[in-house]
């Protein structure tokens, strides 16, 4: 099922068939550092569910159907009208891929499921992620002081939203 598709990029939802790519990106290096893998049968269960409360979606290029990232939607059927990206990998990296994403996510929350607030956390030193939350029009709401232990080390999360009013369609 096809979410939205821009310029160069489409947002599917994903299949069990995308379970592999979706794990093998969790754990490469310039990956795992800036997130928090799910496990293999968390994975598994959204991908046979029927996404009403979790979705995986793959996100591939349009002319040649390679995928090139996945992300994860969350809180789909809270009766607030939020929606959380709790994650998003792009693999192939620093073309624009990450800005076309995030801007056809908020286009199908805002534009298609008509909610009223998007969110997500990101790790500190996330230079990209935050210049790119920022650059997008996310506010930064507040900071979730030592919420995560990565290798020994708790870690903070800094929460970033964005209102339906907020959002500027390009
Ligand atoms: C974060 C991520 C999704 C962004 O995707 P991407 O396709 O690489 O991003 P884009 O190419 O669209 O944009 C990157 C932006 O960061 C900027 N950038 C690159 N290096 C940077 C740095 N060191 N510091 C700040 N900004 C930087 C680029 O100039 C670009 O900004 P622009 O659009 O204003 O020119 C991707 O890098 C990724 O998967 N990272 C690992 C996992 C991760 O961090 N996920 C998010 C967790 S919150």
């Amino acid at each position: 099922m096809i979410l939205i598709e821009g310029d160069r990029l489409r947002i599917r939802r994903a299949e069990m068939s995308d379970l592999n790519f979706i794990l093998d990106l969790q754990v490469k290096p310039e990956n795992v550092k800036f997130i928090v893998p799910f496990s293999k049968e968390f994975h598994t269960k959204i991908l046979n569910s029927d996404c009403t409360k979790n979705m995986d979606v793959i996100i591939e290029e349009i002319e040649s159907g390679v995928a090139v990232g996945y992300f994860m939607l969350s809180e789909l059927d809270n009766p607030h009208n939020k929606i959380e990206i709790t994650q998003g990998i792009i693999d192939k990296k620093n073309c624009g891929y990450g800005r076309e994403t995030f801007t056809l996510l908020l286009k199908w929350i805002f534009g298609v499921k008509k909610c009223h607030r998007a969110f997500l956390d990101c790790k500190e030193y996330n230079s990209v992620g935050i210049h790119l939350y920022e650059s997008l029009g996310f506010k930064r709401e507040g900071v979730m002081r030592e919420i995560i232990f990565t290798n020994g080390v708790y870690e903070n999360l800094i929460l970033y939203g964005m209102l339906d009013r907020e959002f500027q369609v390009n």
